[in-house]
């Protein structure tokens, strides 16, 4: 009788898995990863350099500055490794020193991604406002090779992975406390359009092409920095992005993530709370990159992404298409956390 009982399961946790594998088909969408077409096939541009994890030898040795700070540094220190400038030494409590200056030779300067304010950008992460449990817990994730990107070209995920082995226990507690302490606010405004200007993609950020060209929306979402050169060049914590996305994906997005959309997914309240702000040690969704986001479900219903944690998104993720997905990253980003 036992046996038999066990038998039923392995046949119906078989179905439920040829099920999950066949919503899994889709490849990962490129877009959300920092590419402009799928993984395979020699027509695909190499993989994006982890920049500006290793920046070429400087050239432009002059000081350089941003709207609002009083302070100047060159190139060279803005993309420094191991002690990238801070333009903001007011926006933030003080930086432990792993936020800082990292360790050599493998834990770079957290803030040199993320930014001392933890905002980080699209083909990161923003880390201000997760919850402790949560920050430690993804980054032993990170440890185990239990978080991964779904997605083998993502240079920079495998730099973050290396980051995390070499972090020490204390060190992990002490980013983990310094983000939490600051909140989660917004930097990021979504926009519903069928064209978006051209882009270029440059070290996993897609970034507008000189002149005003546009081009259509097709399924994706194109995050951008409102300042290219604030951004890319200057690595100014305080300017944001613009998100475009497809016509009516936030409302889309607004039913699936509110109600499940009758079965396609669970209402996320349940777990990320009311206002999707976060609950307890489960992080909020809102307002964060939309790319982020959509990297993270796609991850999880790969299953490149399964810490103990995300066994819990797994249900949630696993009948989304891409484009559902997309829907969903569109409506969280939009809400003001
Ligand atoms: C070279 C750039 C880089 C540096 C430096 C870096 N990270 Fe990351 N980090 C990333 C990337 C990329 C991701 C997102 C991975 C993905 O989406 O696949 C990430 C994600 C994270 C996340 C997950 C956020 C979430 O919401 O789950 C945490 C936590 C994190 N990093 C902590 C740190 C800490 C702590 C440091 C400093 C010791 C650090 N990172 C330094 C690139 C970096
Ligand atoms: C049953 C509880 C549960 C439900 C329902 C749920 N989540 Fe989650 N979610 C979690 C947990 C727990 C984590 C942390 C996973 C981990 O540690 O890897 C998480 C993580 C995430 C992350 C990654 C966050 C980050 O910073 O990397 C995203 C994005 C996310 N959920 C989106 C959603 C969306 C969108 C919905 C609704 C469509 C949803 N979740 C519904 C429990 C849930």
């Amino acid at each position: 009788m036992r046996k038999a009982f066990g038998i039923v399961i392995l046949a119906l946790l078989s179905l439920l898995a040829a099920g999950f594998l066949q919503a899994a088909s889709d490849a990962p969408p490129p877009w959300a990863y920092g590419f402009a077409s799928a993984a395979d096939g020699a027509a695909n541009p190499p993989a994006a350099p982890a920049a500006p994890a290793t920046p070429p030898a400087p050239v432009d040795a002059t000081p350089k500055q941003v709207p609002g700070s009083s302070a100047s540094f060159p190139l060279a220190q803005i993309r420094d490794a191991f002690g990238p400038a801070d333009w903001f030494p007011g926006d933030h409590p003080q930086m432990p020193d792993v936020v800082a200056h990292g360790r050599r030779p493998d834990v770079r300067a957290c803030s040199l991604c993320h930014y001392p304010n933890g905002k980080g950008r699209p083909e990161n992460a923003g880390v201000a406002g997760l919850p402790y449990d949560y920050f430690v817990q993804t980054m032993n994730d990170f440890k185990t090779g239990a978080r991964k990107s779904a997605d083998s070209r993502k240079a920079n995920t495998n730099v973050m992975i290396a980051i995390a082995k070499g972090m020490s226990d204390e060190e992990v507690k002490a980013a983990a406390t310094y983000f939490g302490s600051m909140k989660w606010t917004p930097w990021i405004k979504v926009v519903e359009a069928a064209t978006v200007p051209k882009t270029r993609i440059a070290g996993g950020m897609f970034l507008r092409m000189e002149g005003n060209e546009k081009e259509p929306i097709g399924d994706r979402i194109i995050e951008t920095p409102e300042d290219t050169e604030r951004t890319e060049v200057l690595r100014d914590p305080r300017s944001g992005f613009i998100a475009y996305a497809p016509m009516g994906s936030i409302k889309k997005g607004e039913t699936l993530v509110t109600t499940g959309g009758g079965g396609r997914t669970t209402a996320c309240a349940v777990c990320h709370g009311t206002d999707l702000k976060g609950l307890g040690p489960v992080p909020g969704i809102v307002g964060r990159s939309p790319s982020y986001t959509v990297r993270q479900l796609s991850d999880m219903q790969r299953g490149t992404r399964k810490g103990v944690w995300a066994e819990l998104m797994k249900p949630v993720v696993a009948n989304l298409s891409n484009q559902e997905m997309l829907a969903i990253a569109a409506y969280t980003a939009s809400r003001v956390p």
